[in-house]
């Protein structure tokens, strides 16, 4: 059995004050839900102040993104350690990282390595544009995403992270995968890549979140899937109602 995981991605959203108010009432009711596992990733600069208040609680705390090398001349990037000292996830390769910022399957995989090394638990993103989508090609850019992003890791290691399908197409429209062609896509494409990768065991183990406007009236209807296992969320992941209304249709 996989435990429920749900990841809000705040994206670039709130100011410190904002991230505090939200959290400081949004984190109370986070935290009264059992049997899941719930982080909120917030942006950098607003880390310290949510794993403050969040570091009674059983809620994580993940950074949007780390560079692999430990320290030096990148101006601008944070480091695997630096994350490391308020976090335990880091969300990796974002379809937004990867059409605005130029990431690859390779920095993926540089980063992912990085974060394992550091202890961190990557939450590593893969999904097919609109144009691949309609081109038939979904399967193969979801696999090689899977292959190349994490390709050079032990299984026992593997088993541990979490991986979010999130086609582009989806994100932040309002045109949710449905949850049949989601668990279709988790089952025969990215568990079938892990299965590959690492065997049968540890692919089990790893919990695959689907993402894309999820919200809190759609999202139940994910988690009936046997290969869904939780939600990486944006923009409900902003309001407390919706985030808390989605984290539990997830722990049911
Ligand atoms: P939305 O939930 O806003 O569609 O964003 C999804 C996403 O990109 C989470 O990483």
């Amino acid at each position: 059995m996989r435990t429920p995981f749900v990841a809000g991605n705040w994206k670039m959203n709130k100011t410190v004050a904002e991230a505090r108010d939200l959290v400081s009432v949004m984190g109370k009711e986070l935290n009264k839900i059992e049997n899941i596992d719930i982080v909120l990733c917030p942006p950098f600069i607003s880390i310290l102040a949510i794993a403050n208040l969040l570091q009674d609680t059983k809620i994580g705390v993940g950074a949007q993104n780390i560079h692999w090398e430990e320290k030096g001349a990148f101006t601008g990037e944070v480091s695997p350690s630096m994350v490391k000292e308020f976090c335990n996830y880091v969300i990796i390769g974002h379809s937004e990282r990867r059409s605005y910022f130029g990431e690859t399957n390779e920095t993926v995989n540089k980063k992912v390595h990085a974060a394992i090394k550091n202890g961190l638990t990557p939450i590593v993103c893969i999904g097919e544009t609109l144009e691949e989508n309609k081109a038939g090609r979904t399967s193969e850019v979801v696999s090689s995403q899977t292959l190349e992003g994490l390709k050079g890791i032990d299984a026992a290691t593997a088993a541990g992270i979490v991986v979010a399908y999130e086609p582009v197409w989806a994100i932040g429209t309002g045109l949710a995968a449905t949850a049949d062609d989601a668990q279709n896509v988790h089952k025969n494409i990215v568990r079938k890549s892990l299965t590959d990768l690492f065997g049968e065991d540890a692919a089990q183990k790893i919990r695959i979140l689907y993402g894309g406007s999820v919200n809190a009236a759609n999202a139940a209807d994910y988690f009936t899937r046997e290969d869904i296992d939780g939600a990486l969320v944006g923009g409900a992941s902003l309001k407390t109602e919706d985030f808390v209304a989605i984290a539990k249709a997830a722990s049911k």
